[in-house]
């Protein structure tokens, strides 16, 4: 085998409920994510060491991406090789157009990648429940990044449910120049609801999927990191205002941020939203549809 690839899917969360922060530090959530059809996409090669070149989209801040030794990427490869007693061996190229640091969980969606691909160029055949035993270890949702589709996340994110999703949704995505800190978003939660309780039910948010219809959907988004993103970041109210404005169903930030997510009716919508918000707002407007599959190796000889 000369060389196996997969793409890795960037998620939205479509609920987001934030409970008070608990023992670990982490905070206990009720959410869904669906994966979108923005996809960095991991490839490997065999080598007689371990290297990875990351590529990046001109929105992406390559900088902003963690040298080799702190790539979770790295820390992927290394529990896999752990857990079969392998040597962490392998070229890696990542091609990344998910933004860094974004809300997006792309560098989840490049750990469960590399999971993936990984566990075929080194012919292992791990179990998925292995698998999602390792994810969950790398980040709270990385195994939703290994599932993709729809999903409903307990705990800290990190124990994933099937969620029915029969529609076709479309998305505009509009990436910022600089990321946020996940746990500065989270810390400032905590400032903004020091008695935080049980996160907020996703039902029906849940109920409204299954409806396949975007007004249904529209009306029931729901994220609680989206006051602490506005009160870091003012500028994304201005945003979500604008593509309102601009004809989107709703606008939202995605998980902590501070990527913002447009609904749109169809493909059209979307692409007359994207324009908009290209022309009025001077911003990198993507458009993108979920749900979207998790990765699945595709080996060439
Ligand atoms: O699990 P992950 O490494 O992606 O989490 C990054 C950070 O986000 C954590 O260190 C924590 O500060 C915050 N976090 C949290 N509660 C969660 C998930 C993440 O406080 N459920």
């Amino acid at each position: 085998m000369s060389s196996v690839r997969a793409r890795a899917a960037a998620k939205i969360n479509l609920h987001l409920g934030v409970g008070a922060v608990r023992d670990d530090g982490y905070h206990g959530l009720c959410t869904v994510y669906q994966a979108i059809s923005l996809y960095d996409e991991v490839t490997a090669e065999p080598w007689h060491s371990w290297r990875i070149e990351t590529r990046a989209e001109p929105y992406v801040d390559r900088a902003a991406v963690p040298g080799v030794g702190d790539n979770i990427v790295t820390r992927a490869g290394t529990l896999l090789a752990d857990l079969h007693d392998v040597e962490l061996r392998a070229d890696l190229v990542v091609e990344k157009a998910i933004p860094v640091a974004g809300g997006l969980a792309g560098g989840s969606a490049d750990a469960a990648a590399t999971l993936v691909v990984l566990d075929e160029l080194w012919d292992l055949q791990t179990p998925q429940e292995e698998l999602l035993k390792l994810a969950a270890q790398l980040g709270s949702d990385v195994p939703f990044a290994l599932l993709g589709g729809a999903g409903h996340g307990t705990g800290r994110g990190e124990l994933v449910e099937a969620v029915p999703d029969p529609g076709e949704w479309w998305w505009v995505v509009v990436p910022q120049r600089d990321g946020l800190s996940t746990p500065a978003v989270y810390r400032h939660f905590d400032d903004m609801v020091p008695h935080a309780g049980t996160p907020a039910s996703a039902d029906g948010l849940i109920a409204a999927l299954a409806t396949g219809d975007p007004r249904e959907l529209a009306a029931c988004l729901h994220n609680d990191l989206q006051r602490p993103a506005f009160d870091l970041r003012p500028e994304l109210r201005s945003l979500i205002t604008l593509g309102e404005s601009e004809g989107a169903l709703r606008g939202l930030v995605s998980g902590s941020g501070p990527t913002c997510v447009f609904l749109c009716e169809d493909e059209s919508h979307a692409d007359t939203v994207a324009d908009g918000l290209r022309y009025t707002g001077h911003v990198t407007a993507l458009v993108a549809t979920g749900p979207a599959p998790g990765p699945a190796a595709d080996a060439t000889d």
